[in-house]
């Protein structure tokens, strides 16, 4: 299969109708859309992901109001973020009504909507009859995309469409947030800061994030993700790097950078010091280093606020599968 880069919003709206799959830009990342009320094109953003059964999708809506006929129930202090920070990178889960086909909520009662602040994607959403499903456009376990050229390098060949709405502007996966009584659950640190959940909804947030949940379908379950080819590693980049003499190492820094270190390149996310930015270049700097023959990738602890969490987070995640080869010292 030929795929194609455009920014043609009534071919995208075509394929979705058919059922195919199109690749649509988000604030925070690409994703790979299908009719998200058609079982067989949900079966088909699973296949091409490579993704299991048992992670479930989020539905993307152009407003908060068309929400209305898939979820049974709004907390109170759900429609009061949404008035907020809707259209934006937070992602709500709500019971699901029979609207809803459950391989996309892989059988769970919940479903995850969201709206995205893209007006391009926005736009194909109000000419479309149904929301779309859409995970990250990435191979299951990779690096997401933040661009149309790195949805090309992974899914290229296995989809007809990406449409390109230029670089995504926040550059990490939505906030995922559930409800109990008077209290925030946080399933995902993303786009949305715990501090402005908190400041919005007066509320206490709970970290889910380390919770076992009753079955393996929860977005804190997967430890392992958003990983580079090259193992990465994360500490402080002067003693680690002593642990590889003679490889080719990536250093991925904050704002600054340390004295040379032979082999070392460094990498620097943020020079201003702005989390934000650091934020939005994360993946594609992943992405550039993995393409770049670097024996492995170290990376430095963020602050531990605003999007730092959101950083630290993806990070931890993609040392996770490699974390057993580090050698002792
Ligand atoms: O920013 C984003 O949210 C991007 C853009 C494309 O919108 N999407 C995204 O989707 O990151 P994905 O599939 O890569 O991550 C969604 C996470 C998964 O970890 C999944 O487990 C969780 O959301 N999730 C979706 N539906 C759920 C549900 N019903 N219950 C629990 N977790 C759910
Ligand atoms: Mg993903």
């Amino acid at each position: 299969m030929q795929t194609e880069i455009g920014t043609d919003l009534k071919r995208a709206a075509q394929l979705l109708e058919q059922g195919e799959l199109v690749a649509i830009p988000t604030e925070t990342v690409y994703g790979l859309a299908g009719n998200g009320l058609d079982p067989n094109a949900v079966a088909r953003i699973f296949e091409v992901k490579q993704r299991p059964f048992f992670n479930p999708l989020i539905l993307h809506f152009a407003d908060w109001e068309d929400i209305r006929d898939y979820v049974a129930e709004i907390p109170e202090v759900a429609s009061r973020i949404a008035a907020q920070l809707c259209p934006g990178p937070i992602t709500f889960l709500l019971p699901k009504t029979d609207k809803v086909p459950d391989i996309v909520t892989a059988g769970s009662p919940l479903v995850a909507v969201r709206i995205p602040q893209h007006e391009g994607t926005r736009s194909l959403l109000r000419q479309l009859s149904f929301p779309l499903a859409a995970p990250s456009a990435n191979p299951f376990g990779y690096v997401s995309p933040t661009c149309a050229e790195h949805v090309l390098h992974n899914l290229g060949g296995k989809i007809p469409y990406i449409l390109d709405g230029g670089p995504a502007e926040v550059g990490v996966e939505s906030t995922i947030i559930g409800f109990a009584p008077e209290t925030i659950l946080l399933y995902r640190v993303g786009g949305i800061s715990t501090e402005t959940l908190s400041d919005i909804s007066g509320l206490p947030i709970k970290d889910m994030r380390g919770e076992k949940a009753e079955n393996p379908s929860g977005p804190g379950m997967l430890k392992s993700h958003y990983a580079t080819h090259a193992p990465l590693y994360i500490g402080a980049i002067n003693t680690l790097a002593t642990k590889f003499p003679g490889k080719k190492i990536a250093a991925i820094r904050f704002c600054d950078t340390i004295p040379e270190i032979p082999g070392l390149t460094q990498f620097v996310l943020s020079p201003g010091g702005n989390l934000r930015e650091a934020a939005a270049k994360l993946f594609s700097v992943m992405r550039h280093i993995d393409n770049s023959g670097f024996d492995l990738i170290l990376a430095e602890m963020f602050p531990e606020e605003g999007l730092g969490r959101a950083i630290n987070d993806r990070l931890h995640r993609a040392q996770a599968i490699f974390k057993d080869e580090l050698p002792q010292s």
